[in-house]
């Protein structure tokens, strides 16, 4: 079972306390005020997320996430790994964070549901994926763009590679064409194409925000958190 936890900036705690030393040292680095938001924003979603799987109790300030040579980020508890795999996301004011076994690897993205320009989609996606998007609904059509392009963020990040990695060499495959409108997950997969590896995914549509978890081998097994002031 994993923890998809999803806040907005004001659930985020005040202060600094709650950040392990490390990530003190990395938020005193970063100036861009955007860039310090998301990073508290992610920081605090991830640490809720390994709170609600532990069974022990356990300090935030205790808990870290940090990137590791690829800027993957990885979980450390009282400064050791922790078995647990972490993902981040932030779009707007929203971060999500989903905590899980280590393996299968898994990752998670976040994104606005706005219009993209033909470029973007003549640069980004496959012939199948932009014959898909073609077909959309004139009214789904920024929906399927953006869910799209988050599942293969989300496979890109449960491959370690982010954007190094041609977005092309993830294919993404729907069911079909009539999604749901929101409020449901809905699943979908996607393939590697370079190796052949097949990842399983859930999409979730949410106040004008499309969320994607993949996960190698089987269908993310999510138990989803959102502080009740979140969705108020
Ligand atoms: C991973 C990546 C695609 C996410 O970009 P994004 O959509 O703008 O941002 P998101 O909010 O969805 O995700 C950001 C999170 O992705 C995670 N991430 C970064 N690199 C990652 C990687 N290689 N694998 C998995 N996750 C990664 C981080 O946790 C990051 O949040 P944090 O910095 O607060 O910890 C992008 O950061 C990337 O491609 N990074 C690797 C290549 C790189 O560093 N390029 C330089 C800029 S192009």
């Amino acid at each position: 079972m994993s923890v998809l936890y999803c806040l907005r900036t004001k659930d985020v705690p005040p202060g600094e306390a709650w950040l392990s030393p490390v990530e003190q040292k990395t938020l005193a680095g970063l100036r861009v005020p955007k860039r310090r938001l998301d990073y508290l924003r992610g920081r605090w979603a991830a640490k809720q997320a390994v709170l609600a799987m532990c069974t022990h109790p356990i300090l935030p300030c205790d808990i870290a996430v940090v990137p590791n040579a690829k800027g993957a980020p990885e979980m450390f508890l009282n400064g050791k790994l922790a078995p647990f795999g972490v993902s981040i996301s932030h779009c707007q004011s929203v971060a999500l964070a989903v905590v899980g076994p280590c393996s299968p690897a898994f990752g998670a993205d976040l994104e606005s549901i706005e219009p993209r320009s033909e470029p973007f989609l003549t640069d980004f996606f496959t012939p199948h994926e932009i014959a898909w998007i073609r077909s959309a609904p004139a009214d789904t059509a920024s929906l399927f763009v953006n869910l799209c392009w988050s599942a293969k963020e989300s496979t890109l990040k449960a491959l370690q590679e982010g954007l190094r990695e041609d977005t092309r060499a993830v294919e993404v495959s729907l069911p079909s064409s009539s999604l749901p409108a929101g409020g449901e997950r809905f699943s979908f997969q996607t393939t590697y194409k370079p190796t052949g590896e097949v990842f399983w995914g859930l999409a979730h549509v949410m106040e004008g925000q499309v969320q994607t978890v993949v996960s190698a081998q089987s269908a993310p097994d999510l138990r989803v958190v959102v502080p009740p002031q979140t969705l108020a």
